[in-house]
């Protein structure tokens, strides 16, 4: 009889990563800092980054191109100019560090494609797919935590914040109810990946949803969180 085979004591941690998606005003930034502490209190290493912006000195020029209002770029151009951000931060930031056995925690990512150029802009899924298929590949999130909001409610919060909407805040009525659909859309078509967390309860509420939905993804030692 031959012999089992022999595995190493313990398999290498492999990190998961995480995106978070919503409208504008859902407060995944608040979120995502709050998620990124508790993992590291739980002993996890994890990259915090976001789109458009994250990556090199590339994706950062081409997030002041795509928020800044007097530039108009149509919907394939902002697309384009999207993904190009996106290969860069893929290469730069989120492959090594998933490589690296790193968690990754992205605020926003391709799904933001799909529901403002997609849903909210018309631009065709045809050329959203293939984009994916090319430069997303197999770098799919494991989980994505959708913050839903109603828009009426998200444009209050954002008017207390006192500060001039970008290029995607100010589009005309009717754009942020289309990007929330866009969203669910998508949450509804791939229900393992997405967890719809409801983005108007307060933030001890709203972290504690979040560790519940990313639980099945800690390391057995680390459920219980900090
Ligand atoms: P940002 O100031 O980062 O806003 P937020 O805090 O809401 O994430 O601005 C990012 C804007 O870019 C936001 O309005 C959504 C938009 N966006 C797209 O239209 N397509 C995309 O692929 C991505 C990643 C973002």
């Amino acid at each position: 009889m031959s012999k089992p085979p022999v595995f190493p004591m313990k398999a290498p941690a492999r990190g998961a990563f995480i995106t978070l998606e919503g409208g504008d005003g859902a407060g995944k930034t608040t979120l995502l800092a709050a998620l990124a502490g508790r993992l590291r209190a739980a002993g996890l290493e994890c990259v915090e980054t976001r789109e458009p912006g994250g990556g090199g000195a590339l994706a950062q020029h081409l997030r002041t191109l795509l928020l800044d209002k007097v530039i108009a770029a149509g919907p394939v151009a902002q697309t384009l100019l999207h993904y190009a951000a996106r290969a860069d931060h893929l290469e730069q930031i989120i492959a090594p560090a998933l490589a690296g056995g790193q968690w990754v925690l992205c605020d926003r990512y391709f799904d933001s494609s799909h529901a403002y150029q997609g849903a909210g802009l018309g631009v065709d899924s045809g050329l959203l797919d293939t984009l994916d298929g090319s430069i997303v590949g197999d770098m799919v999130p494991d989980r994505t935590l959708l913050l839903d909001i109603d828009p009426e409610r998200a444009r209050s919060r954002q008017a207390g914040r006192g500060r001039s909407p970008d290029r995607y805040e100010a589009q005309p009525d009717g754009f942020a109810e289309r990007v929330r659909a866009g969203f669910l859309q998508r949450a509804a078509a791939e229900p393992d990946r997405f967890r719809v967390l409801d983005a108007g309860l307060g933030p001890d509420a709203l972290i504690a949803a979040a560790w519940t939905a990313i639980a099945d993804l800690l390391p057995p030692d680390g459920r219980d969180g900090a």
